[in-house]
């Protein structure tokens, strides 16, 4: 059985997702609606016009279509099903998940260019400008916006500026940074954008979404090389009667309303941008105190998930760090770059300064316990 803390408190998750949710994104689950249900039509249109509006666009536009899964999913609906059978994916990659990109399209026996960068540095547009201008094959290009293995954010209004300059389709996977880096879709001239419910949205897992633009979309009838995956497919259902063709995740969608309200009483887009923006502050003032150590330097940052250092203190094991802090009630999470022992921090969630002030005086209790004394790191090192 699961794990209670006393009072029925679940650990505070400080992960870039599932995240901490608020109790009434959970109560709405507590409801068996119908998948054929007016009621559950009408909450998946009004989610569907909700997402096109955080786009930053309109309804004539853009489309909203959601996809049963994981976010992983909901990218390999859009690769699978956008690019026609002599297409070309130039995909510029700077972490994992760029790599997934490219991992999904190797499996569907995409042609692809792949443009990689450290994982520490934003991609070199004029290498992407040359790469368009010798490479006339690729048709698509794609790029993910908060690298999550690191926090960094990619230039995507430039990358995109540069996809349109050729004439080339644009595909953006804004798994964690959607809802809360403002964004304007058209501006950035992207034709295709993935994110999933249980990011900066704030509900729970169970689905991912695309948001993408008509004139694209409509022109890939016959690319899909999926059945359950087919997303023109899956278009053409939610517009025709606004249901599913496959079982929906009835309470997931319900949540993901909830969280939807809970987003706009925020502010929208800017208020809980300013929330994360205020924990990723506090956060890095508190850690730089402690001693840590920022992976990326301060004009890669992005304000969704931050990469420490481990530091080189002879105590420090990050397993025995992370169950101490388990213990306490706090959920980080273990690195994702390659080349350097990292962990990683997110800001996102229904998390507030509250939970991230806990969570520095958990972290200092449990370096104490450790036997592990730092020196703050120096100030030009952190913002
Ligand atoms: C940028 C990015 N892309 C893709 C994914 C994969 O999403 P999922 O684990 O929901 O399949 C994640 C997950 O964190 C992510 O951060």
């Amino acid at each position: 059985m699961a794990t209670q803390l006393p009072g029925w408190k679940d650990k505070v998750l400080f992960t870039p997702g599932p995240l901490t949710t608020s109790r009434a994104v959970k109560q709405a689950m507590l409801r068996d609606l119908g998948s054929r249900d007016f009621e559950f039509i009408e909450a998946v249109r009004d989610i569907r016009q909700r997402l096109v509006e955080l786009g930053g666009v309109s309804a004539e536009e853009y489309t909203a279509i959601l996809m049963q899964g994981s976010g992983t999913f909901a990218i390999e609906s859009v690769l699978s099903s956008t690019l026609p059978p002599d297409g070309k994916l130039l995909t510029i990659v700077n972490g994992a998940y760029g790599r997934r990109i490219v991992e999904i399209a190797s499996v569907l026996k995409i042609d692809m260019a792949v443009l990689t960068y450290p994982e520490d540095s934003v991609p070199d547009l004029q290498e992407i400008e040359a790469c368009l201008t010798a490479d006339r094959a690729v048709t698509h290009v794609a790029v993910v916006h908060c690298e999550t293995t690191t926090g960094i954010i990619n230039p995507i209004a430039e990358i995109g500026a540069l996809a349109k300059r050729f004439g080339r389709h644009y595909f953006v996977d804004a798994m964690s940074s959607f809802g809360a880096v403002p964004l304007n879709l058209a501006e950035c001239g992207i034709d295709y954008l993935v994110s999933s419910a249980n990011k900066c949205i704030e509900g729970v897992p169970g689905f991912g979404f695309v948001l993408a633009w008509r004139p694209a979309l409509l022109g890939t009838e016959g690319y899909a090389r999926s059945v359950s995956l087919n997303l023109l497919a899956q278009w053409v259902g939610l517009e025709r009667d606004g249901q599913f063709r496959f079982t929906p995740p009835t309470h997931a969608l319900l949540a993901f309303h909830q969280a939807l309200l809970e987003l706009e009483i925020e502010g929208g887009v800017e208020g809980r941008a300013a929330r994360y923006q205020a924990n990723h502050e506090t956060l890095l003032a508190g850690m730089r105190t402690l001693g840590f150590e920022c992976y990326l330097s301060p004009e890669q940052r992005g304000y969704i998930i931050t990469s420490f250092r481990y530091p080189t203190h002879p105590n420090f094991i990050f397993e025995t760090f992370y169950q101490h802090l388990n213990r306490r009630g706090y959920v980080i999470y273990p690195g994702k770059v390659s080349s350097v022992d990292c962990f990683r921090i997110g800001h996102i969630g229904r998390v507030f300064e509250s939970d991230i002030m806990d969570l520095l005086a958990a972290i200092r209790e449990t370096l104490a316990e450790m036997e592990i004394s730092l020196s703050p790191t120096p100030t030009e090192n952190l913002s």
